[in-house]
């Protein structure tokens, strides 16, 4: 059992900080200070088979080594949806993997270091075919099932994907005949229609093979490819390798806490990297218990999920944390949830109302942890052993060295604000942008620290506070969104003349995202026209880049060279003073 305090005390610039201090604990982590002197990652891979045999594949230290282990009984996945229960232990995920590496090799040209998407719901299969692939060597895509045709078009052109696993109700969101590379299309369905191009995944995993030589790798080869949005540009691909293994199991030790009695639930879809870093492949290397629960959000499912299971590691995001503290406390009451040890958040800021609810409903703590696609597992966290200050991101990993620098890349004081950095070369560090050396290179600051795009500051106890992103990403319930794809989007509806995207802050969601729209000649301002607009990006893009918000507009402001001015628009929006506008046009 873990007891806590808070303790209120004046902080150095008069505000009040209050710390949640751990009194009595039992953790992995135990001495921070110390092992962030000491640790080096070199250590960590001596939890690894290959340091032995020099033999990588991600995807054989996730499963078969356990196999090798007492492990092999254990449940790997718990899998439940609304017509699906299931579970699956080590060795039957051993066995559905290969059987998925084996039909990929029997029905497709696939070759290590090509490219195969997954474009699905949760399912087992997704599971089975996303380790299959890796097996092979392959690099896999995942994709939401929310993307609508552009946005998955625009993610298989650039990848050159070959084939992709989706099922027979998302097929007609694949534009098969503009992509010249894709050969094979992979159905989970359950009346599946095969021609040479198309093949059911279920009927041809029945039939296949459960031995299957995993084609081994070097630690620098690709693993997985996550598509993901920045400010300017169509969204970039994020490449991560096999090494990347060596921080998703460190840190599932130090700061997920996991041990081999949890119950594990991270809630995240694996179309985001946090699905797949701490869904799939964090708790597999762990040799950890996970819980998926398909379906959609429901307080009651999620609660009901927790006490079915006894979930005793628990990984979500702000947004949902705010939902379901949105539905009342009458609901936890319904549930016992005394199974939960140690909860976890992740994706955007985690406000300190939600850290002092989970205190009074969990009685628990809420460990915020902050990293991002292209940094490919956690960075800066709040462990057990240490005290919690809430509103802060916490410290960095031990291994990894974060700080706060100016523009000129000098290192500021305590307090400042300015770009939160990373030291180049930790373990899970994105290796490239798909097709982009520039804007890859043009990520880190002379060669030397990566430049996260997010302001921070450091107090004098090292603990990193979150204050916004420097560019103009839209963060909507956890949900990286970038401007640019919704705004060329809007473009190419017919009434559109101009269009600037922001995003605007809201109590629930972080931001949700508002359009300012200036509309063609012949087009008149409507509330059916705003209605249209949002089905347009709905259907062209996905639900989540819709614009909840839509404002008409004479004219938008641009600068003289064209570019729409987000910041003014922002500054409108919320009522503050526009800022420098000497470069806007008349
Ligand atoms: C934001 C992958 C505040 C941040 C996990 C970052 C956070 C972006 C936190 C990455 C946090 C993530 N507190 N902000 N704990 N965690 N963010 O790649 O702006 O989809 O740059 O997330 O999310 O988004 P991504």
């Amino acid at each position: 059992m873990v007891e806590y305090k808070s303790i209120v005390y004046e902080g150095v610039i008069g505000m009040k900080v209050e710390t949640l201090e751990v009194i009595q604990g039992d953790y992995m982590l135990k001495d921070y200070a110390e092992t962030a002197k000491t640790f080096q990652w070199k250590d960590a891979e001596k939890n690894f088979s290959w340091f032995e045999t020099g033999k990588v594949n991600m995807a054989y230290e996730a499963i078969d080594r356990h196999v090798e282990t007492d492990r092999k009984d254990k449940v790997a996945l718990f899998y439940q949806d609304a017509v699906r229960k299931e579970s699956y232990s080590y060795t039957d995920m051993k066995n559905q993997s290969n059987k998925a590496a084996n039909v990929f090799k029997q029905y497709s040209n696939l070759l290590k270091g090509d490219r195969l998407f997954i474009f699905m719901p949760k399912s087992p299969e997704l599971y089975f075919g996303l380790l299959g692939a890796v097996k092979m060597g392959v690099i896999v895509g995942p994709l939401f099932e929310a993307f609508m045709e552009g946005a998955v078009y625009d993610r298989l052109l650039d990848s050159e994907a070959k084939a992709i696993v989706t099922t027979p109700e998302l097929l007609n969101r694949i534009p098969i005949d503009k992509l010249p590379n894709l050969e094979t299309v992979f159905l989970v369905g359950d009346s599946v229609e095969e021609t040479d191009k198309y093949i059911d995944f279920k009927k041809a995993l029945e039939s296949a093979s459960t031995s299957f030589d995993i084609e081994w790798v070097d630690k620098e080869d690709g693993l997985i490819l996550h598509y993901t949005s920045g400010s300017t540009g169509k969204p970039k691909g994020i490449l991560h390798v096999h090494y990347a293994m060596v921080q998703h199991y460190q840190s599932m030790k130090w700061v997920m806490d996991i041990r081999d009695e949890d119950i594990y639930w991270c809630t995240a879809d694996p179309g985001w990297v946090t699905g797949t870093s701490y869904g799939i492949f964090g708790p597999l290397l762990a040799g950890a218990t996970s819980l998926v629960l398909g379906g959609r959000f429901s307080p009651d499912a999620w609660y009901s999920a927790i006490e079915e299971y006894k979930v005793s590691v628990w990984y979500s995001a702000p947004t949902a944390y705010r939902m379901l503290m949105g539905a009342g406390d009458s609901i936890v009451n319904q549930h016992d949830l005394s199974s939960l040890r140690h909860v976890l958040s992740v994706g955007e800021p985690l406000n300190p109302e939600v850290i002092k609810w989970g205190m009074q409903v969990f009685n628990k703590r809420i460990h915020d942890t902050w990293w991002m696609t292209e940094t490919g597992a956690q960075m800066i966290c709040n462990y057990g052993c240490m005290p919690i200050k809430p509103g802060s991101m916490g410290k960095p990993l031990p291994g990894i060295t974060a700080a706060i620098i100016d523009n000129q890349g000098n290192v500021v004081a305590p307090y400042t604000m300015g770009n939160l950095v990373i030291k180049k070369g930790w373990p899970s560090m994105m290796r490239q942008i798909w097709n982009n050396k520039e804007k890859y290179e043009a990520s880190f600051m002379n060669d030397d620290w990566y430049f996260s795009g997010d302001s921070a500051s450091m107090d004098e106890d090292g603990y990193f506070w979150f204050q916004g992103r420097v560019d103009d990403v839209i963060m909507t319930s956890g949900e990286r969104v970038g401007p640019f794809e919704v705004e060329s989007k809007l473009l190419e509806h017919p009434a559109i003349l101009e269009a600037g995207v922001i995003g605007k802050p809201d109590p629930i969601r972080g931001e949700i995202i508002k359009a300012f729209i200036a509309l063609n000649e012949g087009y008149a301002p409507s509330d059916e026209l705003k209605v249209e607009i949002q089905q347009f990006i709905k259907k062209g893009l996905s639900a989540h880049a819709a614009p909840r918000e839509i404002e008409f507009k004479e004219k938008l402001p641009k600068t003289r060279s064209g570019k729409i001015m987000r910041r003014v628009l922002k500054a409108w929006e919320l009522k503050l003073p526009p800022g420098d506008l000497s470069t806007m046009e008349d």
